[in-house]
């Protein structure tokens, strides 16, 4: 090969050095929801005892960011370190276009930065969804 087409190369290798790194690693779809899991129909009857369990883990695992009545006012340490734009579910217009399956699934999974609930079982994710809809019934 002549030498020309050899700097050549080699120009063209330090001009595009990010050509050489691998492709980054793909994004989880974090956003997007499966339709089927957008349409599940909640299958648990919420009773005054399960809601109960409910508001005891929501108080644990989901108050220090949305605060203890929904409204978005957690914790501000936390919700400042990490850099977290909450909404209010006191606020009917909130969740209005979320289907209960859409809720159930980003509990479940977590979005974006919040981590998810995958450890609970399924009908106390069901309940936690009928949790946060009563936030803004009251
Ligand atoms: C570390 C803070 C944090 C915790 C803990 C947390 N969340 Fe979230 N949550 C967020 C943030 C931030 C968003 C917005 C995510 C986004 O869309 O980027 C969110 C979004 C949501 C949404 C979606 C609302 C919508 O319409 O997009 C629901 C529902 C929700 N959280 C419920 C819960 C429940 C229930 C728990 C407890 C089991 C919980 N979260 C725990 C931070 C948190």
């Amino acid at each position: 090969m002549p030498n020309s087409v050899l700097s050549l190369l080699a120009l063209l290798f330090f001009a595009f050095p990010q050509q050489q790194s691998t492709p980054p690693a793909a994004t989880p779809a974090i956003n997007v929801i499966p339709l089927e899991a957008a349409r599940m129909v909640n299958p648990v009857t919420p009773t005054h005892e399960s809601q109960t369990r409910a508001k005891s883990r929501y108080d644990i695992d989901c108050a220090m960011c949305h605060g203890a009545n929904g409204n978005g006012k957690g914790d501000p340490g936390i919700i400042s370190d990490m850099g977290l734009t909450m909404m209010d579910f006191t606020n009917p217009d909130t969740l209005k276009n979320r289907t209960d399956g859409e809720i159930f699934y980003i509990i479940k999974n977590g979005q974006g930065k919040m981590p998810g609930e995958d450890r609970a079982k399924t009908d106390e994710i069901w309940n936690l969804v009928v949790y946060l809809r009563s936030f803004s019934k009251k």
